[in-house]
């Protein structure tokens, strides 16, 4: 492609490090998306003929079909997908082929092509957050008032429900969400006309190809155009974040599904047996979600160093962008699959939740709440008092609803009988009415606020 400066082919070792056709044939089609709108562009400015960009059209269309039918012939020594394209375009129309490139270069067409493709990859992103978040809303509906042990530090807190547990989940996909729009709205500008850094002495429209290509506009600055990669990186973060997200929920599915804890059923489907213990069915699925984070927040952390201190505009090193992206978004698109999958099928188990909920003195924050509401005793007091009850509660191995109420008497002598009402956990979550609150009826208040913004 530029022989005409060079006397020697470059070394083995070269072409293999400098290829990068291994991993960016994946954006093909963007690739052709590209050129097609810019030849149209060129043509429809006088700067190649209509026959030129016809033929260069009739070219483009042949080498897709190729690509998607696999039999497009890549090449390593072509380095890329730009000059593997633009190779066979030429093989395939001749002449023509040479005035594509016109008033362009490989630094603003594989700007626009990663665009493209990272623009895609938001969307693929956003429909699969909507169907994870349809799937925790249905759980979260079915169990408004499915009372589970809410856990600080793991240690049994107070009695929340299991679909208020899920709803926090629809809150943080929902942010993940909210971050990818906004990530995919700064970066619908269109790069291509930068040309290699300080724009082009062709008379272009750049607005023409942006419009085309699905763009709000171009992009303002040619240097910027073919610099920035942010655009990856913001997705990367969003990626990074949403699968941190993915982890704790897969976390929470290996635990509930333990036996000691047994809050949930989960089908074969989403688990593995031993090839030693007979017996054992392993969350697979959920322990890969889980580890797989780590791919996601190292090609984050891959990238963004790889950026840093890239004098301005562009340099090599930004073609290692390529495969940090592609490995994250696939990535993250198993692993936000497979979650989706395993929130529909699995079952919780209310009866075994429920034995839990009240277990470690869960509803001790009840009864200093009600010794503050019916004695009107300071909280920091009735936090005492309560202390002292549950001592003797535990002294004794009971629970809280089983201590004899002359127990507690010892203790605080005002206490009267009307207290067991709010030492049973159904009453205890119940109660909790606060905007946000674990409450039935405020954790369906939620479900409807989040079914109407889907
Ligand atoms: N394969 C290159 C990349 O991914 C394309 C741009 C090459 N530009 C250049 N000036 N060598 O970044």
């Amino acid at each position: 492609m530029w022989g005409g400066r060079f006397s020697a082919s470059p070394s083995a070792l070269m072409e293999a490090i400098n290829a990068s056709i291994g991993f960016d044939r994946r954006m093909a089609r963007q690739d052709i998306e590209g050129s097609l709108a810019h030849s149209d562009m060129l043509a429809v400015q006088g700067i190649i003929t209509e026959a030129d960009r016809d033929a260069i059209h009739d070219g483009l269309r042949r080498i897709l079909e190729e690509i998607e039918a696999g039999t497009f012939p890549f090449r390593t020594e072509l380095e890329d997908i730009h000059m593997n394209v633009e190779n066979r375009l030429r093989e395939l129309i001749g002449e023509a082929a040479g005035r594509l490139h016109t008033a362009r270069s490989r630094n603003d067409q594989v700007a626009l092509d990663v665009r493209l493709w990272v623009r895609d990859a938001h969307d693929r992103t956003e429909a699969q957050l909507g169907a994870l978040l349809r799937a925790l809303l249905q759980k979260a509906e079915t169990h408004a008032a499915t009372v589970m042990p809410g856990f600080t530090h793991l240690q049994s807190a107070q009695p929340v429900t299991f679909g208020h547990h899920m709803m926090a989940y629809v809150e943080m996909f929902g942010r993940d969400c909210a971050r990818i729009r906004d990530s995919r709205a700064r970066l619908n500008e269109c790069p291509l006309g930068a040309a290699a850094l300080a724009g082009t002495s062709f008379p272009v429209d750049r607005h023409r190809v942006a419009n085309a290509l699905g763009f709000d506009g171009p992009t303002r600055n040619s240097l910027d155009s073919v610099a920035d990669r942010d655009s990856i990186l913001e997705f990367l973060s969003t990626a990074a974040i949403c699968a941190v997200h993915l982890s704790r929920l897969a976390e929470e599915i290996v635990i509930w599904m333990s036996a000691p804890f047994g809050f949930i059923r989960l089908p074969d489907r989403w688990t593995t047996g031993s090839s030693i213990m007979p017996q054992k069915r392993n969350p697979d699925a959920a322990e890969l979600v889980r580890g797989k984070t780590g791919r996601v927040i190292g090609a984050l952390v891959a990238t963004a160093t790889m950026m840093k201190g890239l004098a301005l505009t562009y340099s090599k090193d930004m073609q290692e962008d390529k495969e940090q992206l592609f490995d994250a978004a696939d990535t993250l698109e198993i692993a936000l699959a497979a979650m989706t999958g395993m929130v529909e099928d699995l079952e919780p188990v209310p009866e075994r939740m429920a034995a839990l909920a009240g277990a470690g003195y869960a509803t001790a924050t009840d009864l200093a709440d009600w010794l503050v509401r019916e004695l009107g005793m300071p909280f920091r007091d009735a936090h005492h008092v309560t202390g002292r009850i549950v001592a003797e509660a535990e002294r004794r191995g009971l629970g809280l609803e089983d201590l004899p109420l002359s127990i507690m008497q010892t203790v605080e002598p005002r206490i009267t009988a009307d207290v067991k009402a709010v030492l049973g956990v159904e009453n205890s979550v119940r109660s909790r009415t606060s905007f946000g609150g674990t409450a039935p009826e405020r954790v369906l208040e939620q479900v409807a606020w989040w079914r109407e913004r889907l």
